[in-house]
């Protein structure tokens, strides 16, 4: 009797443990920051309207800047990486042992197997780390036949009507080629597409001395997601996890960043996959991850330190010089008829900032997760996610055919093949003025002040110096 009502006690205790398959979830959150699969950033608002259609108008050039797809595990990240089998070991004897006290919080029974047949996949070498992946190439060779169809007048096989650019790196050399696979059908062989590198042009972060000093190495830049990994919604979430993967104390936040990392890859790598990793996350622990990321990008590369906004503003200047010069030119088009760039994740938040796109009311901090996770706009898996997209279409009208437009001139902006949102113009379709007003001064964009700030420093130095000497002397 005693012993029956013993097990009961079991079974009744037993079956109040949440057994949640968090990686079979029907309606899984797959928004994760910079390593967001391309397909999952826009799968809620994805638009089957005729978004090229511009009644009255017809496009007479393309600009585009594009972020390289997927990658390999890059070299300094193999290493930590690897580290999560020994973390796989020590989860699955947790589960072996029923390691659990005081919570009723696991992963199911097969969540627990999926992770105990997990292993560190031997193609991620050195040799090949960083380089894009098959999914990558696949999706930007899918992207470029979507544009060709939306502008088959426009994105011709005339090789003339090109240019292309791109980072000199594995990846986005590698998207460069998979997109003009896609554009003119697969001719791997070709030799004669106009090209050309320009790291200046594509990665302005990399020359600017005064970017890396007061926002790269500046410690306030990190402090407000510090700040957000401190606080008490941060801590429950690694709580949480930690009795879920069975352990009776606090696993440390690397570790942690570890799981979340090979999650968002494998999801980026292979987005029917199902990843062991995810398993360790709820999506209010998904939610809290990219949060945490975003307040990273927007005060590392968005508005959160007002010079980036001055940065950014080279690739702005491009497109609005390449299309002056359509516009000037009257009704003889100029090839090329099509500037299409690639570059990284940095560039291309850079450039959304100059362009003025996701603004935020309210800065992103530390404080504010709750107001800001529903609301905020600067979301950076859903604005730069793999594959990433930005581009600028410049139409000639008929002022007469369409009641709607006033002007002979106007700039289709569409991101990740949506219109976009930009202050004063119409679902992304804005006046050739406003552009102009807003993107035309150049003289507002030069890069002196990148090396400004390193003359005053070094400025500073020899009178530090000077200084030093005086005393020296002085005191001699
Ligand atoms: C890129 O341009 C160079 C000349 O600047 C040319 O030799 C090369 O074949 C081009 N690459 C492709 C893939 O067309
Ligand atoms: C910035 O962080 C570094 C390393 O944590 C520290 O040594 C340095 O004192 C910090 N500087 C400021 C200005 O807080
Ligand atoms: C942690 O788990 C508890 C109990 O399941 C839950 O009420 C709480 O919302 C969770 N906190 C976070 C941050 O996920
Ligand atoms: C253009 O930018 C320069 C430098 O920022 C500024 O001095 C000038 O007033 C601007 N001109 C216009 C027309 O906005």
């Amino acid at each position: 009797m005693g012993w029956i009502a013993l097990s009961v006690l079991v079974l009744v205790s037993e079956a109040q443990a949440q057994e949640v398959c968090l990686s079979a979830e029907e309606d899984p959150y797959l928004l994760f920051g910079t390593k967001t699969a391309y397909n999952f950033a826009h799968t809620a608002g994805i638009s089957t309207t005729r978004i090229q259609d511009v009644i009255g108008c017809s496009p007479i050039a393309f600009w585009s800047l594009n972020r390289h797809g997927s990658h390999n595990p890059e070299l300094n990240e193999i290493n930590e990486l690897q580290r999560l089998q020994d973390l796989r070991d020590n989860i699955i004897a947790n589960y072996k042992n029923g390691n659990f006290r005081n919570t009723n919080q696991r992963m199911c029974t097969s969540d627990v197997n999926l992770l105990e047949r997990w292993q560190w996949s031997a193609r991620h070498t050195a040799a090949s780390a960083g380089e894009l992946t098959s999914e990558g190439y696949v999706t930007a060779q899918n992207l470029a036949q979507a544009w060709r169809q939306r502008y088959p007048g426009l994105l011709t096989d005339n090789r003339h009507d090109y240019l292309f650019k791109y980072l000199n790196d594995r990846r986005s050399t590698s998207s460069f080629r998979a997109y003009t696979e896609g554009l003119f059908r697969a001719q791997a062989q070709d030799q004669d597409i106009p090209n050309a590198s320009d790291e200046k042009l594509l990665t302005p972060y990399k020359f600017c001395p005064a970017w890396t000093k007061d926002v790269e190495q500046n410690n306030e830049t990190t402090s407000y997601q510090l700040i957000f990994e401190s606080k008490q919604e941060y801590r429950d979430m690694i709580n949480n996890i930690s009795l879920r993967l069975g352990f009776n104390y606090e696993i440390d936040k690397e570790s942690i960043k570890r799981m979340y990392q090979m999650c968002r890859y494998n999801k980026a790598w292979d987005i029917a996959q199902i990843s062991p990793w995810c398993a360790a996350f709820t999506k209010s622990d998904l939610q809290r991850l990219e949060y945490a990321e975003d307040l990273e990008t927007y005060y590392k590369y968005g508005y959160g330190s007002p010079i980036n906004q001055k940065l950014g503003c080279g690739l702005v200047k491009d497109m609005f010089d390449f299309f002056q010069h359509q516009i000037e030119s009257g009704d003889i088009p100029q090839q090329p008829r099509a500037k299409i760039y690639f570059t990284d994740a940095p560039t291309l938040l850079l450039t959304l900032t100059s362009l003025g796109a996701h603004r935020q009311v309210t800065p992103l901090t530390g404080d504010n997760y709750r107001t800001q996770v529903q609301q905020r706009k600067w979301v950076t898996s859903t604005v730069a996610p793999y594959n990433a997209n930005l581009a600028a279409v410049l139409y000639k009208c008929d002022p007469n055919s369409n009641y709607q437009i006033q002007e002979k001139y106007q700039v289709l902006f569409l991101e990740n093949e949506q219109q976009m949102v930009l202050d004063n113009c119409r679902v992304g379709l804005c006046d050739w003025s406003l552009v102009k007003q807003k993107y035309g001064n150049t003289s507002s964009c030069d890069m002196q002040f990148c090396n400004a700030a390193n003359s005053l420093n070094s400025l500073f130095g020899i009178s530090l110096a000077l200084l030093s000497l005086v005393v020296r002397y002085i005191s001699v």
